[in-house]
C-alpha cells in the first residue's frame, strides 16, 4: 500500500479525498486538500512568465514520459469557461487583469506538472465581438462549432474564454483557480495582481482526471457502472485501454499557427462526452472492445494486451487503414482509430491532431473531456467526420450509424466548443489584429 492508499479517518484513500477536493473546487475543496497534503513537498514556484514557453501549450517538455516515452499528461485539469460582459470589445482594464491574473501565475507556478500548467483561448464569438477580421494565415479556420453527424445535439459552448488548467498536484489546481476567481489574492505564497473575474463572468467549470487507478477509482461512485467495477486498475481511462500513444500523436510543431501574429498559437476543440460503460462493459468481450476500440485487426492478431501500453509508442493502426471495408465486411465490426486515423495523416504520413483528453466524473456521470489541438479546425472537424465510418455501413447491414461502428455506440457528445489559443504573448483578451487593444 502506498501513502496515496492510506485510508484516511473517515476512510478515504488519500488519492481519493484530492481528487475529490478538485472536483468540490473552491475553499472548501482547498481546506480538504490542505489538510491531506500537510507535511506534502512545497510546490515548486515558477520563473515569471518571460520564462515559460511562447506557445501555451508547450505542455510536452515538461510533463514526464512512461517507459515508451509516451508523454504523461497530468492528472489533475480544470476547464473554466467565461464570459466578457456585454456586446462589445473589452476594455484595456479588462485586458490588464486578465494578464495580471495570469502573469501571477506563471510567478507562483514553475511550468510543469509538479507546478502548473495552463492556457487561455478565444472562441469565435469573442472575435466577433470586433469590427476586424482575425489575423490568422489562409491555412487556420476558427468557425463556430457544429454538429460532425446527423444525429448529434450537442450544447455548443460559444462562451468567450476558455482557460484550461492542469497539475499532478490538486492543491496547486485548487489555489490557482481561486486566485483566478477572485477568492483569494495569493497563490502559493505569491501576490496574484488580479483576477479573471475582475473581467470576466465564469460560466462553467467542469473538472475530471487521467491515469491509471484514478478512473477505477471515480467509476465505483458512477450512475450506470456495472458491479462488480470492470474498470481496469491499470488504465488511464473509463473505457480500459492507453491512448495517446506518442506516434500517434502530431507534435507541438506540427500544431503551430506558422505567422502572423498568432504564429506559435494552435487551434482548440474541446468536446464533452458522456460514456455508457454498462453497455461496453456488458455487451462486449475483450476481443470485441479491441475491435471496437482499435481495429478488427488488432484483435486477430491479438496486438493488445490488458489496457494496451505493451504496444509502446505506437498503436500500429497504420497497417489497417485501408481495411475498414473490409473488416466491416469480414467481421461485422470496424475499429475507432482505424476509421478515425484515416483522416488524421498529413502528406507524410504524420498524425494531424494533437488529442489531450481526460476523464471527469462531473454531474456524477462517466464522461470525457476531449481538447483536441490542431493547426485548424476544419481538420478536427475531417477526423471526427472520419469517425462516422459511411462507407462501412454502407459495405454491410451489420454496421449501422452507430452499431458496431467503433466505440459510437457507447459515447454521446454532450458539449462542443472551438477556440484559438494565442501565443502567450497575446493570451489576455487579443484584439483580432494583435495589435493593442
Ligand atoms: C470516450 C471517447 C474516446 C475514447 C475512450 C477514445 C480512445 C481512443 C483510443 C484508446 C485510441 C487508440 C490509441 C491512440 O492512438 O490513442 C484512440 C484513437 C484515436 N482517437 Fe479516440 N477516443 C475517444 C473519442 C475520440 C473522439 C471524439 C475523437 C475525435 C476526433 C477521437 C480521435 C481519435 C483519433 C484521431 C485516433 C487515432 C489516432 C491515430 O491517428 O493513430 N477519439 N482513441
Amino acid at each position: 500500500m502506498t501513502d496515496a492508499d492510506a485510508l484516511d479517518t473517515d476512510g478515504l484513500t488519500r488519492r481519493e479525498a484530492l481528487k475529490a477536493a478538485v472536483a468540490v473546487g473552491g475553499a472548501a475543496g482547498l481546506a480538504a486538500c490542505v489538510d491531506r497534503l500537510d507535511g506534502a513537498e512545497p510546490i515548486p514556484a515558477g520563473d515569471g512568465p518571460n520564462a515559460h514557453p511562447e506557445r501555451q501549450f508547450g505542455w510536452n517538455e515538461h510533463v514526464p514520459t512512461d517507459d515508451a516515452g509516451n508523454w504523461v499528461l497530468p492528472r489533475h485539469q480544470t476547464l473554466l469557461y467565461l464570459d466578457s460582459p456585454g456586446d462589445g470589445p473589452p476594455s484595456a482594464a479588462d485586458r490588464d487583469a486578465v494578464s495580471g491574473a495570469l502573469a501571477g501565475l506563471d510567478e507562483a507556478f514553475e511550468w510543469s506538472n509538479e507546478g502548473l500548467l495552463h492556457s487561455a483561448a478565444y472562441s469565435p464569438s469573442y472575435f466577433e465581438r470586433f469590427d476586424e477580421p482575425l489575423a490568422v494565415p489562409d491555412d487556420v479556420s476558427l468557425p463556430q462549432p457544429t454538429p460532425l453527424a446527423d444525429y448529434e445535439t450537442p450544447d455548443f459552448d460559444t462562451q468567450d474564454v476558455l482557460v484550461h488548467l492542469a497539475s499532478d498536484r490538486p492543491d496547486a489546481l485548487l489555489q490557482a483557480e481561486q486566485a483566478l476567481l477572485g477568492e483569494a489574492d495569493e497563490a502559493n505564497g505569491v501576490p496574484i495582481p488580479a483576477s479573471l473575474t475582475d473581467a470576466l463572468e465564469v460560466d462553467a467549470r467542469r473538472t475530471g482526471f487521467i491515469g491509471a487507478g484514478l478512473p477505477r477509482e471515480r467509476a465505483d461512485e458512477l450512475a450506470g457502472v456495472p458491479d462488480p467495477n470492470p474498470v481496469p486498475e491499470a488504465s488511464p481511462l473509463f473505457m480500459g485501454f492507453a491512448a495517446g500513444f506518442r506516434r500517434n500523436q502530431s507534435t507541438e510543431d506540427a500544431v503551430a499557427i506558422g505567422e502572423g501574429p498568432f504564429a506559435d498559437g494552435t487551434t482548440k476543440s474541446v468536446g464533452n462526452w458522456r460514456q455508457r460503460l454498462d453497455d461496453w462493459y456488458g455487451e462486449q468481450d475483450f476481443d470485441e472492445q479491441v475491435m471496437e476500440m482499435f481495429s478488427p485487426g488488432h484483435a486477430a492478431e491479438g496486438l493488445v494486451e490488458g489496457v494496451g501500453t505493451n504496444l509502446g509508442d505506437d498503436s500500429g493502426i497504420d497497417r489497417f487503414l485501408d481495411a475498414v471495408v473490409d473488416d466491416a465486411r469480414e467481421y461485422g465490426r470496424v475499429g475507432h482509430a482505424q476509421k478515425a486515423a484515416r483522416a488524421n495523416r498529413d502528406a507524410d504520413g504524420n498524425p494531424i491532431l494533437l488529442r489531450r483528453h481526460f476523464e471527469s466524473a462531473d454531474d456524477d456521470i462517466a464522461s470525457l473531456h476531449f481538447p483536441s489541438l490542431q493547426r485548424s479546425i476544419d481538420q478536427f472537424e475531417a477526423v471526427r467526420r472520419a469517425m462516422n465510418g459511411v462507407d462501412a455501413t454502407e459495405a454491410t447491414p451489420a454496421v449501422r450509424q452507430r452499431v458496431n461502428n467503433g466505440i459510437l455506440e457507447y459515447i454521446f457528445v454532450r458539449h462542443r466548443g472551438y477556440f484559438l489559443v494565442p501565443p502567450r504573448s497575446l493570451r489576455a483578451l487579443p484584439t483580432p489584429s494583435g495589435d493593442d487593444g
